[in-house]
């Protein structure tokens, strides 16, 4: 029997409540199963220690991590520290550290939920996005901080290795979806240097993958796409920034930012792979107990497949669809369901 090891780090705001449910669904459903065990080894890294300690990740923490078979991960952010010290002091020293370059951000409307779009039921998309370079390397500098003359750059970086192998990944995922089909989103018009030569490696790697349909579409356009005809797309690649915020459309338009998922995965498997909620730490409804937890669930699913338990991966995916089918949700999606009640009614199904 496979017994994995997960480090949980809940972080901060609602991303305690929403792990702490995540666990506990787990933890019921590899009892029920009995064909694999989850060791959970529960981490505090988070924006309270940083003000205790004054460091998110403790020294020798990401080597400790290292023996973990995965992370699952809630969310940064606190009203206390600057969003970009947070992030940058616990979410990316994990994603760039383990070198997690694939995040892959699925998308659809899940029974009984409403999407804002009238078509809304055609949305089922899987948005690929880089993650471990382009605009947010964290290249560039600042001198002559304060003074008039002060002068800031945020380079985006594109190496031909990172380019190349995001895209293989995504071609790869397409080539194992029913469409077959892969969007190409850049900005090549205007930004001749980077998106050029995603535009070119992408080219040379179709090559390999004649069974995979492709298509190009500018950034800007593509949102219009997303809204206007949500049945043209299936697997879409971007770069860290234009799939930041494209996923975050994927996520309204499939119902709420409460229910979308996300991997970032380490495709060679040298370094755990990081599972977490697309979602923040949600300062307006922490602690209220009103947080979806729906994301964190789905985020369970994608670990579980990544872990190769494919059955328990199923049954907790029909689980959520059974809670999210019976108009049980919580305030993000219209209702007045809490944590609680939505997440003892995906616990009565696995229990059952
Ligand atoms: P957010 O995702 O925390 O919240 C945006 C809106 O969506 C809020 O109205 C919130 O209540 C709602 N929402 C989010 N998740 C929900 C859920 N599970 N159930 C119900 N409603 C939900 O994004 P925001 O407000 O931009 O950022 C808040 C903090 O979180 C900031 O410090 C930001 O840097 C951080 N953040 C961290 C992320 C991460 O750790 N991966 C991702 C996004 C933001
Ligand atoms: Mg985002």
């Amino acid at each position: 029997m496979s017994n994995y090891k997960i480090a949980a780090i809940p972080g901060d705001g609602i991303g305690v409540e929403v792990i702490a449910a995540g666990v506990e669904v787990l933890k019921a459903l590899a009892a029920k199963r009995g064909t694999f065990g989850l060791d959970f080894e529960h981490f505090d890294w988070g924006s309270e220690r940083y003000l205790r300690e004054g460091q998110y990740i403790p020294e020798g923490g990401l080597e400790a991590l290292k023996s973990f078979d995965a992370i699952f991960f809630g969310a940064v952010g606190s009203l206390e520290v600057a969003d970009h010290v947070s992030l940058w002091g616990l979410r990316l020293p994990i994603c760039q550290g383990f070198d997690q370059y694939a995040n892959v951000r699925p998308a659809r409307v899940l029974p009984g939920v409403t999407s804002p779009l009238a078509k809304g039921k055609a949305i089922d998309w899987v948005i690929v996005r880089e993650n471990s370079e382009g605009e947010y390397s964290g290249s560039g500098g600042r001198v002559h901080q304060g003074l008039p003359i002060e002068v800031a750059t945020e380079v985006s970086t594109f190496t031909r290795v990172g380019v190349e192998r995001i895209h293989r990944f995504a071609f790869e995922l397409a080539r194992s979806r029913p469409a077959k089909h892969l969007t190409l989103v850049t900005k090549s018009n205007a930004q001749r240097h980077g998106m050029v030569l995603w535009d070119e490696v992408f080219a040379e790697v179709a090559q390999d993958y004649p069974d995979v349909r492709t298509t190009r579409e500018l950034v800007d356009a593509v949102t219009t796409t997303m809204v206007l005809k949500p049945e043209q797309l299936d697997v879409v690649v971007a770069t860290n920034l234009h799939a930041d915020i494209l996923s975050d459309l994927a996520a309204a338009l499939s119902g709420s930012l409460g229910i979308a998922p996300t991997a970032n995965l380490n495709p060679s498997r040298d370094f755990p792979s990081m599972f977490e909620p697309i979602h923040g730490s949600a300062f307006d409804i922490t602690g209220k107990g009103v947080a979806n937890p729906i994301a964190t669930f789905w985020t369970a699913v994608m670990m579980l497949e990544h872990l190769g338990e494919t059955a328990a991966a199923a049954e907790l995916m029909s689980a959520i669809e059974a809670v999210t089918e019976s108009g049980l949700h919580t305030p993000d999606l219209g209702g007045k369901a809490t944590t609680r009640e939505v997440t003892d009614a995906v616990l009565a199904l696995i229990r059952r």
